[in-house]
């Protein structure tokens, strides 16, 4: 069987989730997809704390060394940060290998690029971890929606902020203990101000807009207000009233002009979203075809984003799999 040899990135909570996924999944991707995966190689940045880990072997610090295997036909990445994680995308590309990335940040500020890069380079780019964890967003609007046009959205985005909300309105339990919770289950990135302070929901949202607009608004136009500041005492009100509070993104185009904003909001049991609870995310597209579509499911977390990257690796593979048997039947084809 066709061994696929892919280098990862990142060995924190996704890294380690894509990798022990792949171990555990390996002899289903072969089953369908007919190639073998091996995870030939990881990039992290402190070799010394993962002395004790299963795969320590394959261990490195030295991207130039999975640049120049010409092996390695596939990046999977999962780093923290803008940079170098572009960089290393852009030059992954740019040696013709795929990339897939769960890296929110620096896909809503450089995602453009690399998917006009990866054009030029003929390889394919998966993002659908960016956003909204294990939903498979990304392929919907990229794959399934082609005749409906997609007039709003409204969202859950951020899985930490709506583990907080939840615990806390459910267990009567402090802010600071809810965020503690949310970063021992790998929801909450190492650093939480993007998660508390509405960042990581709006590089969603961004990504979201430049999928479905083809481009983004002028960030500083977008309100943006996080659940740092929200109380126990906000949340119990509300529900008194029958009310919950949510962490909601909004994305739209009035008048031509995208309208985007990520507030905290007080939505009444008949909202679509008002059921999402805990870690989950949930999506609201309006078209102006089918009409209202939701998705909802685990935002965040090892195992649903894991989930969400293998599914792009499977895409690439197939598609490379479909190019091959194209190709094929053109040359049986031409000498007939
Ligand atoms: P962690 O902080 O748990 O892990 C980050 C990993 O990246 C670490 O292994 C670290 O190495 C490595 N790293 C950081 N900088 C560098 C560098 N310069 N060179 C090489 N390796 C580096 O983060 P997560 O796993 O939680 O998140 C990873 C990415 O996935 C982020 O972009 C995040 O936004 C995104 N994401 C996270 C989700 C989640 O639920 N946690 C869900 C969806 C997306 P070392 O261990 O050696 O320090
Ligand atoms: N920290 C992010 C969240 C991870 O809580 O939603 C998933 O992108």
């Amino acid at each position: 069987m066709e061994k696929i040899q892919v280098a990862l990135l990142g060995l924190g909570t996704v890294g380690k989730g894509v990798y022990r996924t792949l171990q555990k999944l390996n002899k289903r991707i072969e089953e369908k997809l007919g190639v073998s995966i091996e995870v030939t190689t990881i990039l992290v940045k402190h070799p010394e704390k993962h002395r004790n880990f299963e795969g320590n072997h394959l261990i490195t610090t030295d991207f130039q060394h999975i640049l120049d295997n010409p092996e390695i036909k596939l990046v999977l990445e999962a780093i923290v940060g803008v940079e170098p994680a572009y960089s290393y995308l852009a030059k992954s590309i740019k040696a013709k290998k795929h990339v897939i990335t769960a890296n929110k940040a620096m896909f809503a500020h450089h995602g453009k690029e690399l998917l006009a890069l990866a054009e030029d380079y003929h390889v394919q780019v998966g993002f659908e971890a960016t956003t909204a964890g294990g939903i498979p967003i990304i392929q919907t609007i990229r794959k399934l929606l082609h005749v409906n046009q997609i007039r709003q959205v409204t969202a859950i985005l951020n899985g930490t902020s709506n583990y907080i909300l939840t615990e806390m309105r459910e267990k009567k339990i402090p802010f600071k203990q809810a965020l503690y919770q949310a970063q021992q289950l790998g929801y909450a990135e190492l650093d939480p101000t993007n998660d508390i302070e509405g960042f990581d929901a709006f590089f969603k949202l961004m990504i979201l807009s430049e999928l479905i607009f083809h481009e983004q608004p002028a960030w500083s136009n977008v309100d943006r207000i996080g659940i740092k500041d929200i109380t126990l005492r906000e949340l119990l009100e509300q529900q008194e009233c029958g009310k919950r509070i949510k962490h909601l993104a909004s994305l739209q185009l009035i008048d031509e002009q995208i309208r985007a904003s990520i507030i905290p909001v007080s939505i009444p049991a008949t909202h679509p979203l008002y059921s999402i609870e805990g870690v989950d995310n949930g999506i609201v597209l309006e078209t102006d075809l089918v009409g209202r579509i939701i998705l909802a499911g685990p935002g965040a977390g090892a195992f649903p984003t894991a989930s969400a990257m293998l599914e792009d690796l499977a895409i690439i593979l197939r598609s490379l799999h479909q190019s091959t048997i194209t190709v094929s039947q053109e040359l049986i084809n031409s000498t007939t």
